[in-house]
């Protein structure tokens, strides 16, 4: 695990929108996988601006968002369908044929719908870049506290914590959502490279246990610890309880020193 230490939210979104870009460059029909969440919005207005400064071409792109909440159909203005739309999708020069996002009004039959979706992933050529925020209670995606570590895209029951925290971007939406389509940890695990993003004191207890606690299903982005190119960047604030600072920041020096490819 690379653990990449910036000051704040600014830092991060611009961190993190330099290593999709530079990825998009190499290979510009990137599988990219998405996520939603406050976190990501600074990271998707960075991309934007390097799409209309830098000429940062998504054309030929293809994406996969980890979930969707049940229920809830592409126009609702809570869904993730709505927020990738305003937030990203229809600010650069992607091809809607090339977007994947879970169908939140699928009624029935999970199971198959849920195994299309993996299919889709596959028949994509598998997802080259995963992008991922983190929950406070640890969750990736919608991949609640005691998720398999082996998890498939399924349907997902979502903790009350998680309902209240996403209440409060939709203060006047009522009482939100209790279930949601999402990728499964299994399936995040089988990305090539994995960008984890975090920022503020909220997110610092599960960023610890993330990457210096126990692999654990009550934390689920333990599993990641798993995974051999996993990147978490994060800010001072989400950084705070972790022991292993300084040494993080020496690995960093010497990354940019003798490996510099994996910090671009
Ligand atoms: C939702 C999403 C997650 C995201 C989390 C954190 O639960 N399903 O993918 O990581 O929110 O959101 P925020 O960045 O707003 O803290």
């Amino acid at each position: 695990m690379l653990v990449v230490l910036k000051r704040d939210y600014e830092e991060v979104s611009r961190q993190a929108a330099r290593l999709i870009a530079s990825a998009v460059r190499r290979k510009p029909a990137l599988t990219l996988g998405l996520a939603t969440g406050g976190t990501m919005v600074g990271i998707y207005d960075q991309l934007v601006r390097l799409h209309k400064e830098e000429a940062l071409d998504f054309s030929r792109v293809v994406t996969f968002n980890l979930d969707e909440y049940l229920g809830l159909a592409a126009d609702h203005p809570q869904s993730f369908h709505h927020f990738m739309r305003e937030n990203f999708f229809s600010r650069v020069n992607i091809d809607p044929r090339n977007v994947h996002i879970p169908d939140g009004t699928i009624r029935g039959n999970y199971d198959q719908y849920c195994a299309g979706y993996e299919e889709a992933i596959r028949q994509a050529g598998g997802i080259d870049l995963q992008l991922l925020g983190i929950g406070r209670n640890g969750h990736v995606g919608f991949n609640e506290p005691t998720s398999s570590i082996g998890s498939r895209t399924r349907l997902k029951v979502l903790t009350r914590e998680t309902i209240e925290d996403n209440q409060k971007s939709f203060p006047s939406a009522g009482e939100g959502p209790r279930c949601a389509i999402t990728m499964g940890i299994g399936t995040i695990l089988e990305a090539r490279r994995i960008l984890l993003m975090a920022t503020g004191a909220s997110k610092a207890a599960a960023v610890a246990k993330s990457i210096e606690g126990p692999i654990t299903s009550a934390v689920s982005a333990s599993a990641l610890q798993l995974h051999p190119d996993v990147t978490f960047l994060i800010d001072e604030q989400a950084a705070s309880q972790l022991t292993q600072r300084e040494y993080y920041r020496q690995v960093l020096e010497m990354t940019a020193l003798l490996t510099p490819e994996r910090l671009s």
